[in-house]
């Protein structure tokens, strides 16, 4: 692992490559569950209470740590620390976003708009004492599109968004001991594309029979794919099946609307100032912010920022 010159965040993306190929590890990638880990680092988002989200890196510390549903996401903690430590000037949170957003491109999908400037919780103490009650924010596989709507109308995302970043389970599978589910999506889990969306609409899916939660299963050139219950919704539903149908026809389009949602998605809650800091406010939320609207430049009359409120 090397250092790379302070801001120098080509130089980090470049790092991320260099640690993508793993062999032996599921389908010889990690880039898939360093995206899991970007997005359920900023999937706790509340447009309406102004908390959760990337920043803070909240996720190195319980309950965020041990929550069930981000099970599995410590080995990707893990796997990126080595860049930390040899680069200890950029935090985590902003790494965490950054290694998701790299993953994705490098696996074939488009770039995604990202900046910089996030900032820690400095202890489990100020990450208490600072995030606000995140709990029970991320999505419940095992349910439908209303549940689907609940979570991502919360931070913020229309049907169309929700659909498209559906898009990201192209990459990766379901890990019996982290999930409970079992399997990938496509043959080929670790290149971004719309086959998710194809496959979604052209094959049978079925209840898969076994001692698990309830799945779907086809057998695609020789291989068990998947489906969650919560992916079958986006072609039950009549406002998302649309935008499947629109995504399995036009990679490019997914490509477009992918980017702008996961960039979106990186952003939530990140609040910066004048000179690109994104500082930790107690409670997760500002009440100027919270005024402004979800995304709004900080206006002329914030005051500034309390230095103790500053970590
Ligand atoms: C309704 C919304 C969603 C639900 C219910 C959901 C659920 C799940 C579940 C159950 C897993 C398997 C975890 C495991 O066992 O390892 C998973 C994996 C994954 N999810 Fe989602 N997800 C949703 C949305 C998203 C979004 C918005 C993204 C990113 C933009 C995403 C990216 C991923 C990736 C890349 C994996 C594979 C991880 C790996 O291979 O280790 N998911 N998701």
């Amino acid at each position: 692992m090397s250092s790379v010159p302070k801001g120098d965040y080509d130089g980090i993306r470049a790092e991320v490559k260099k640690i993508l190929k793993r062999p032996g590890y599921d389908d010889g990638s990690i880039g898939p569950v360093l995206v899991r880990l970007a997005w359920h680092a900023s999937g706790t988002y509340s447009a309406k209470e102004k908390n959760g989200g990337s920043n803070g890196a909240g996720m190195r510390f319980a309950p965020e740590s041990s929550d069930g549903a981000n099970a599995g996401l410590e080995f990707a903690r893990e796997f990126i620390d080595p860049i930390h430590a040899a680069n200890p000037w950029i935090s985590y949170a902003d790494l965490w976003t950054l290694a998701g957003a790299t993953a994705v491109e490098a696996m074939g999908g488009p770039k995604i708009p990202w900046k910089p400037g996030r900032t820690d919780f400095a202890s489990e103490v100020a990450a208490t004492e600072y995030r606000g009650n995140i709990d029970n924010r991320l999505p419940d596989a095992a349910l439908g599109a209303q549940h689907i709507r609940d979570v991502f109308y919360r931070m913020g995302f229309n049907d169309q968004e929700i659909v498209a970043l559906s898009g990201a389970h192209n990459l990766g599978r379901c890990h019996a001991d982290r999930s409970g589910f079992d399997g990938p999506w496509v043959v080929n889990p670790i290149r971004f594309s719309n086959q998710y969306f194809k496959l979604l609409l052209t094959r049978k899916w079925v209840p898969r029979k076994w001692d698990g939660p309830f799945q779907y299963e086809a057998i695609v050139a020789g291989t068990r794919l998947m489906m969650l219950p919560t992916d079958i919704a986006l072609i039950e539903d009549p406002v998302f099946r649309p935008w499947v149908e629109k995504y399995a026809a036009d990679q490019a389009l997914l490509f477009k609307d992918f980017a702008a949602a996961f960039g979106k998605l990186l952003e939530l809650g990140v609040d910066r100032d004048g000179t690109g800091v994104a500082h930790l406010v107690k409670g997760g939320g500002c009440p100027f912010a919270a005024a402004a609207g979800a995304g709004a430049a900080r206006p002329a009359n914030h005051p500034p920022v309390a230095a103790k409120a500053r970590l």
